[in-house]
């Protein structure tokens, strides 16, 4: 028998909802998704700012939940599951996921799922063109993790390494910051790169030729800030507008890019080299990064690897990863559903913990 699942997400500056429908094989296809971004509210900060993620989540979830349902032309009554974020995250926001989850339950009578949201961003590339098959090494670049897993099956995780300080989204968005960009750093940091040089200006690919699978991006971001200093730009960020500093804002833009790129592409390279392993999935918001895919793609055409990405879209949170993660657990055997009475959050949760 089919399964209508509807995702929730809610973990960080995002509210997304989605409606999966697995088929009685389990193979899970994508009705529809909705998604409200709080990026612009965030960006008068410079980050995000938790509380205010919270209450945005709650004016949005409903909306978001009827669009869904009236763009995959069913209703609230036909829905069998509803997935939801149970963490890592932000807790408030976690709460008004799993919140709103709980009550629709309630009032359906339909049963609830908690997802883990870095299981979400794993599995996303299961509803692309070109979907992996296990087993494979996932590298998790989100803005709070960079990891490398094995993944032998659904839940089926041992962790091959990671940071040790900031993740690589993090590199992407304080570099930026430092540099006078807006918020989220990332893809504005990318889109300037493009102009620039990669070897402009010297920085470290920390613990690029260490002998594990781990990462380290502080002292990126203290290099980057070195610079800054020296051009006198750290007190006044230069402008784009002046043509004097716009190329040297693009080059040092490039430069950081470039080394944060190649640690994740070596590293990379290296995992699958040690568990012998042809398949890798990039996944989590930093895998939307152009020079990253480029490169990747490049590495695997002249060493005979596959390269699997969520869709563009799917790359940042949503909440089709999270319905899809719920459709992939319960065909696996793995989750129970649970019945809308109570909820909780775990805004600390390892995934290979789970
Ligand atoms: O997975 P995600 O949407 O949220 C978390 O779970 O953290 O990832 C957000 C991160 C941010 O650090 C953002 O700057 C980064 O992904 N990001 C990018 C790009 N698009 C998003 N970083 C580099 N290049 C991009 N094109
Ligand atoms: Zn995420």
């Amino acid at each position: 028998m089919s399964q209508l699942i509807l995702g929730v997400e809610s973990s960080c500056d995002e509210t997304g909802v989605a409606l999966v429908r697995a088929d009685a094989a389990g193979v899970p296809r994508l009705l529809a998704h909705a998604l409200h971004s709080q990026i612009d509210m965030h960006q008068a900060y410079g980050g995000v700012v938790p509380e205010l993620a919270s209450r945005d989540h709650i004016r949005r979830v409903v909306p978001l939940a009827r669009q869904v349902v009236q763009e995959a032309g069913c209703a609230l009554a036909d829905v069998d599951l509803i997935a939801y974020t149970r963490g890592p995250g932000l807790a408030g926001a976690l709460l008004v996921g799993a919140g709103f989850a709980c009550a629709l339950g309630v009032a359906l009578q339909r049963p609830l799922l908690g997802v883990h949201h870095l299981e979400g961003h794993l599995l996303s590339p299961f509803l692309s063109a070109d979907p992996p098959t296990f087993p494979f090494v996932a590298l998790l670049v989100s803005g709070g993790h960079t990891q490398l897993m094995r993944v032998d099956g659904v839940g089926q995780y041992s962790l091959l390494g990671e940071t040790v300080d900031d993740a690589a989204g993090e590199a992407f968005d304080k570099s930026a910051k430092l540099m006078g960009l807006p918020y989220p750093g990332g893809p504005h940091l990318s889109r300037l790169a493009e102009s620039g040089r990669d070897d402009a200006f010297e920085l470290p690919r920390p613990m690029l030729h260490a002998d594990n699978l781990d990462f380290s991006f502080a002292g990126l971001k203290t290099a980057v800030r070195t610079h800054l200093v020296r051009l006198g730009w750290l007190d006044q960020p230069a402008t784009l507008a002046d043509p004097a500093s716009a190329p040297v804002l693009a080059d040092l833009a490039a430069s950081t890019q470039a080394a944060i790129v190649d640690v994740l592409v070596r590293k990379s390279l290296a995992a699958l080299k040690q568990t012998g392993l042809t398949r890798l999935v990039v996944a989590g918001g930093v895998g939307a990064n152009r020079r990253l895919r480029a490169q990747l793609d490049a590495a695997a055409q002249r060493r005979r690897l596959r390269v699997h990405y969520p869709e563009m879209h799917l790359c940042t949170d949503n909440g089709a990863m999270i319905a899809l993660a719920a459709a992939m657990r319960l065909q696996a055997g793995l989750a129970q559903p649970q019945p809308a009475a109570a909820f909780d959050v775990k805004p600390r949760w390892p995934l290979a913990a789970i």
